[in-house]
């Protein structure tokens, strides 16, 4: 339980903590190339410590300095995974759906056994996704209680490549495909109907792999060998956002906030908020390989806007805490085509809902997103109310209401806050010190 006052002004700089969904691949791609890898600015949630282990218990040696954000990977190359000791051979991948699809596209292919399974609520979430194109593939992945969930059963076979038009756009799956590519025999072409996160292609191109994007789909051949590169994770856009939007909404707030990755196929975050009236100014850009910049975000007044389309996979994370910039906007916000919302670590058009309407705000849930009526202005008629959040356990709705808490009438309490630890451990302590 965790109660936050109004805020007055924030100010002051913040670096944010390294990109979540790099993590989970730095140390996924290192483990399967040849000798040893440094990685910095790793992230240390939950999710990621998640993959670690998965990758521990797969035989590889990881040495972790997490506070310095350093972890060292001793690779044994794409077939020098170990099979789980144990009877049942099982793989705990905690609340990480990341880890969860893609460590499935890299167990298919291999010579032994795995039982795969999650917290309550990764053995709820569709893993139907990587089920069917692995199984075109050649994949013996079951479901064990047939129901389309974890726990995975997995016996490793060969693979061959194929070309799938996936129904989703989802990074973990088109992952976990092309993870397995690596393995199989031919090309393996992942089309997806909106362009979703590139940062499998990025790497697994990086470390020699032979990945062909264009437009929405990419293709990879099969690898012999990968090569690891040192790596430096940059800051998450997605944690970056609660920065970026309490900066916003609490009238009077200048904050900087550094080392934010800004990936095209991740920052639709920063296009909507534009589009809302956010100002915005971008330092220090760096565009060698993943492209970051130190952002400079004033509050604004904001307006409503229609979110929609093809830039929903770029800002998926993000749309809880659009919700709330688009609550305290002036007019009307809808949000659709985000139906995957439903699928997350809660169903956020649920959870968002709930909590939203639950401080004031007038939202109603439609079957893909969200309609918001703005208005509820900090210093307007219509503030948010101080109120008792349900976080539903899910990391983001917990971090997105606590920005809205600031940006409220009245003292609000998050019910059970632990739940930042999955992306963000220090983001009380962060969010804090601008005040
Ligand atoms: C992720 C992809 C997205 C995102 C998740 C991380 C990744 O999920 O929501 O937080 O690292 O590939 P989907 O692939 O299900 O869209």
């Amino acid at each position: 339980m965790l109660t936050i006052t109004p805020a007055k002004a924030l100010k002051g700089n913040v670096v944010i903590p390294g990109d979540k969904s790099i993590s989970h691949r730095s140390v996924m791609f290192c483990a399967l190339s040849k000798g040893t890898t440094r990685i910095s600015g790793f992230l240390s949630g939950a999710d990621c410590l998640s993959t670690i282990d998965c990758f521990r218990r797969l035989g590889i040696t990881i040495d972790c300095d997490l506070p310095a954000g350093k972890v060292t990977v001793e690779g044994k190359g794409l077939y020098g995974l170990k099979p789980v000791s144990g009877d049942t051979a099982e793989l705990y991948t905690g609340n990480s759906g990341t880890t969860t699809r893609i460590i499935s596209g890299i167990l298919t292919p291999q010579s032994f056994t795995t039982m795969l399974s999650g917290d309550e609520s990764i053995n709820q979430r569709p893993m139907k996704r990587i089920m069917t194109p692995l199984t075109r593939m050649g994949a013996d992945i079951t479901s064990v209680h047939n129901n389309g969930c974890a726990p995975l059963l997995i016996h490793g076979r060969s693979l061959s490549g194929i070309t799938y038009q996936s129904p989703v756009a989802s990074a973990q799956v088109k992952s976990s495909i092309l993870c397995a590519g690596l393995y199989a025999e031919g090309p393996t072409c992942v089309i997806e109907p909106a362009l979703s996160r590139d940062h499998t292609e990025r790497m697994l191109s990086s470390f020699g792999a032979k990945v062909i994007s264009e437009g929405n789909s990419a293709t990879v051949y099969p690898a012999d060998e990968l090569f690891a590169q040192e790596i430096i994770v940059p800051g998450d856009i997605s944690s970056a956002a609660y920065f970026i939007a309490a900066a916003l909404l609490v009238p009077g707030s200048e904050i900087l906030i550094r080392n934010v990755g800004i990936n095209p196929t991740r920052a639709g975050i920063l296009t909507v908020a534009e589009a809302m009236g956010a100002d915005i100014t971008y330092l220090n850009l760096k565009t060698d390989g993943e492209p970051t910049a130190d952002l400079l975000v004033k509050a604004s007044p904001l307006k409503g806007t229609t979110v929609e389309g093809a830039i929903i996979p770029a800002l998926i994370d993000e749309l809880p805490i659009i919700a709330v910039m688009a609550a305290c906007a002036e007019g009307t916000t809808v949000i659709r085509d985000a139906a995957e919302l439903k699928v997350k670590e809660s169903n956020r058009i649920e959870t968002v809902t709930e909590n939203l309407l639950a401080m004031g705000a007038r939202v109603t849930p439609t079957q893909d997103g969200m309609i918001i009526e703005g208005g509820c202005m900090p210093e307007g008629n219509h503030p948010l109310q101080g109120t008792l959040i349900h976080a539903h356990k899910d990391h983001r709705i917990a971090m997105s209401f606590a920005v809205a808490a600031l940006a409220a009438r009245k003292e609000t309490t998050i019910d059970d806050e632990s739940c930042v630890n999955i992306s963000y451990p220090g983001f009380f302590a962060d969010l804090q010190s601008l005040r």
